[in-house]
């Protein structure tokens, strides 16, 4: 990203999240470009980075959205995401989340169980509406990532087995309130491997083919997210292999193919933004406490998730630090043993590949304001969200008079 970062900061301050439209766009053609003569649609998993600025740019390329709330539907809707390219996933829908999404007349709902199915035909048959749906499949593949961030096994909650889903398919099929047109299956995130990507497509295809064979005709393959990036040293899937890959398992059949990139999209077009407060020892350990916690990117405390640290125009002889944040946990930490030149109060350090699930994973911990968001686009900069103050965080609180005193 070439950005003038003490300017940024300036104008800014820290903690700050950065965003690179130019990349995000150029990601988001690169994958169109791959699928280029297929029939396919890009659906933004709003999870990874759900700033309003960061979905509309999207949609103005074309993209849709793949959401896992009302929420996150009722953002791509406001960002400009039409309701043909919107998809609801998620484990546990609410009845208000399912009506309104209804009501929407979105894309896909996508169904995770058989009681889930039950509960959307209900609420359609009172609506007097028909439901496009998806079933999420678990294709019981080892997707070879961090068991956290793993879903595609028959020990994740996610999705239902291939004869549940064939029996679903068939109920669906029957009910007047149920319109099952397309398939679902994510794996896991951060996947480096194409194989198991192949392996699940393939499983999924010979249902969709065997589901032809009586009838159900699928026109949605969703392949779901999963992409890997660059954190560290990781070679990443190419995306024409990629494509290739699937196109190659989906011969044959006729279907739009839905991709749900969150982390490709936008991990490596963000930064993150903090700033020395001190440097200190505890014996022969270094630490440097910086302005940016846990609570403001909780990736590397919650998954010892690596981001790459670097100190802005500070060069000089490097030892190892642990970038420690004003949170009071031990576990309040955005990297450990980073080579870091001598550093002092007000030195930036830029923790890179922060734009997947920073941001939208952040919290209030420790009454701690959530950052401002910058978006920089052809060489200008957008603030797309202000910086929290106090008054916003205790906005809903109420003290009550309980009566009780010393
Ligand atoms: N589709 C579904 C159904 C998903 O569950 C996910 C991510 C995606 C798409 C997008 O996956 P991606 O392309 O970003 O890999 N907080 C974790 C990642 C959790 C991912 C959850 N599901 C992290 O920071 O690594």
């Amino acid at each position: 990203m070439s950005v003038d970062i003490k300017n940024l900061v300036q104008k800014y301050d820290t903690p700050l999240y950065v965003y690179d439209f130019d990349n995000i766009a150029r990601r988001y053609e690169e994958l169109k470009h791959a699928f280029e003569g297929k029939k396919s649609l890009v659906a933004y998993a709003v999870k990874s980075n759900s700033n309003l600025a960061v979905i509309r740019h999207l949609a103005n390329m074309g993209a849709g959205a793949d959401c896992v709330s009302i929420g996150e539907v009722k953002r791509a809707l406001r960002a400009g995401v039409k309701k043909y390219r919107i998809i609801f996933s998620g484990v546990g829908k609410k009845d208000e989340e399912i009506r309104e999404a209804l009501q929407e007349d979105i894309l896909l709902i996508n169904l995770e169980s058989e009681a889930e199915m039950k509960r959307v035909e209900m609420l359609a048959k009172e609506l007097g509406v028909e439901a496009r749906i998806s079933i999420r499949v678990n294709p019981n593949v080892d997707p070879k990532t961090h068991p956290y961030i793993s879903t595609g096994l028959h020990e994740n909650k996610f999705g239902v087995s291939i004869d549940a889903a064939k029996r679903m398919y068939i109920y669906a099929k029957k009910s007047e309130h149920l319109n099952p047109i397309g398939i679902h299956f994510h794996i896991g995130s951060q996947l480096t491997e194409l194989s198991p990507i192949e392996e699940a497509c393939g499983i999924v295809a010979d249902l969709v083919r065997s589901l032809q064979a009586i009838n159900i005709d699928i026109k949605f393959f969703d392949i779901g997210g999963g992409l890997g990036v660059v954190y560290d040293d990781e070679v990443t899937i190419r995306t024409e292999a990629y494509a290739h890959a699937i196109t190659q398992a989906i011969k044959g059949l006729d279907v739009t193919i839905v991709m749900e990139p969150g982390r490709y999209m936008v991990a490596n077009s963000g930064i993150f933004l903090t700033k020395v407060l001190y440097e200190k020892k505890n014996g022969a350990k270094r630490f440097v406490i910086v302005d940016g916690a846990m609570n403001d990117l909780i990736r590397p405390s919650l998954y010892n998730a690596y981001h790459k640290i670097e100190a802005v125009q500070k060069t000089g002889e490097t030892t190892p630090a642990d970038v420690v944040g004003p949170v009071c946990e031990s576990g309040d930490f955005l990297g450990k043993d980073i080579a870091l030149p001598a550093l002092e109060h007000n030195d930036i350090l830029v923790v890179h590949s922060a734009g997947a699930y920073g941001f939208t994973m952040s919290s209030n911990y420790n009454t701690r304001g959530k950052v401002a968001e910058v978006a920089i686009s052809n060489g200008n900069d957008y603030l797309i969200r202000q910086r929290e103050n106090f008054d916003d965080q205790i906005r809903l609180e109420e003290v009550c008079d309980t009566g009780w005193q010393s």
